[in-house]
């Protein structure tokens, strides 16, 4: 039987399929079979999961979703597994450029976060058409309830939802995607000291296969207070929705926020780098489709 790799089909064998490889790789998920299920069987703009089959068994699986932060929409590889037994066989590759074919019709780019010492994901993401971002960065997690909240870095400092996008506009890197506010799962703040602008953190939430949460996906602060009291209101809104965790890419070099997040309970989880790839990808036309199927020899 061949090899295939197509979308997940939302059969509970899928999901029971896809599960297994997850425990024998990662190990993590805290979800069921039918939590599993339902989570990619939510449509189009909802978390999305492509499966690797060697003679009918699930052997691998990619999952993946649609952000859409400040800069526009972002297609996020998240979770990537091949059994150990099916490994070294091109399946990595397969699956991604799978997921990728989907994306192109929701997002320009696609990234993913891989461990520094992940080579063998890292060389799977580039045979599959993606580039090492060159930006070396700091993986920090926070579990909400874990910590004492802290004290409030002072009376001066306060932090609101921003009312609009012109807010934060003279601080971002590039022009903000037109329409990016108001958008369901993009939460921005505002931090003010002494009554002036001190900073902004844009909050996208995400639920993967691994945790529901939000990612601190840029935050700029023009003071160590503005940027406590900025983490702080993130770790605030998190705490209140139930969240299981919030995580940041800290850019080395950002020595400022790094000793914000540590000092506020984050941990570090090591060396982390983006992948990314334009959309579509060379050779990958843009599906839609719900079965998807590479051959080989577009690995
Ligand atoms: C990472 C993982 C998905 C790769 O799956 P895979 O199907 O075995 O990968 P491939 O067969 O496509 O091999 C990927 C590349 O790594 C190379 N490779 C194989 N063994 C390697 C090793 N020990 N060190 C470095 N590279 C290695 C392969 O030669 C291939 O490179 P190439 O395409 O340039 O030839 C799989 O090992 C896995 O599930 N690991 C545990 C979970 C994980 O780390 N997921 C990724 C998180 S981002």
């Amino acid at each position: 039987m061949p090899t295939i790799v197509r979308a997940f089909a939302g059969s509970l064998a899928d999901a029971e399929g896809l599960l297994a490889v997850e425990r024998a790789t990662f190990d993590e998920s805290p979800y069921s079979v039918a939590q599993i299920r339902a989570m990619l069987s939510r449509g189009p703009g909802g978390q999305q999961a492509w499966l690797a089959l060697v003679d009918g068994v699930v052997a691998g699986f990619v999952a993946a979703f649609a952000t859409h932060g400040l800069l526009g929409p972002a297609w996020e590889i998240d979770l990537l597994a091949v059994h150990p037994d099916a490994s070294g066989q091109g399946l990595a590759a397969r699956l991604i450029r799978a997921a990728a074919a989907h994306g192109a019709r929701l997002a320009g780019r696609a990234r993913a976060v891989v461990a520094a010492e992940n080579e063998r994901s890292a060389r799977a993401f580039m045979r599959a058409g993606f580039r090492d971002d060159g930006r070396p960065c700091r993986l920090l997690i926070h579990r909400p309830g874990t910590h004492d909240a802290p004290s409030w870095p002072g009376p001066e400092v306060a932090v609101r939802p921003a009312a609009s996008l012109s807010e934060v506009e003279g601080w971002l890197a590039g022009p903000p995607s037109p329409g990016a506010l108001p958008r369901e799962g993009l939460s921005l703040l505002v931090a003010e000291e002494g009554g002036r602008p001190a900073g902004y953190v844009e909050l996208l939430d995400v639920q993967t296969l691994l945790y529901r949460g939000t990612w601190i996906e840029s935050l700029v602060a023009t003071t160590d207070r503005a940027r406590t009291a900025l983490v702080q209101a993130a770790l605030a809104r998190a705490a209140a929705g139930g969240l299981d965790e919030i995580g940041a890419m800290v850019p080395e070099g950002d020595g400022p926020l790094l000793r914000a997040l540590m000092s506020l309970g984050f941990e570090s989880l090591g060396e982390f780098g983006w992948l990314v790839a334009r959309l579509p990808l060379p050779g990958v036309a843009a599906s839609l489709g719900a079965t998807v199927t590479l051959g080989a020899g577009n690995a």
